[in-house]
């Protein structure tokens, strides 16, 4: 599967990833800055927010309650195209995704 990062300076990562990888891990392994993953994905830290681009919206599983909770605590703004990056994963159904990082984290 793969996943490109567009970060706000104007560099992007592009990553081939196992299916199963969620897009925090595949980042942090992959040193994609921008992207922490403080609590290893269990959706307790807002630190792997990231901004899917529109036309992958759809494709992604509904937000659950603890994302929707920790969603409401990022450091950049929170928009309709914010997801938590430890809560999507890719593989069947997601063979390619594309974000936006924000500008911090922390
Ligand atoms: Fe902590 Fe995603 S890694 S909320």
């Amino acid at each position: 599967a793969k996943i490109t990062f567009n970060h706000a300076d104007g560099l992007v990562d592009v990553l081939d990833v196992e299916p199963g990888t969620s897009v925090m891990r595949a980042a942090v392994t992959g040193g994609v800055p921008g992207i922490v993953g403080e609590c290893g994905g269990q959706a307790m830290c807002a630190t792997c927010h990231v901004y899917v681009r529109q036309e992958h919206l759809g494709m992604l599983p509904e937000i659950g309650d603890d994302e929707e909770e920790m969603l409401d605590c990022t450091v950049a703004e929170r928009t309709s195209r914010s997801r938590l990056g430890c809560q999507i994963t890719l593989g069947e159904g997601l063979g390619e995704l594309e974000v936006d990082v924000p500008e911090s984290q922390v």
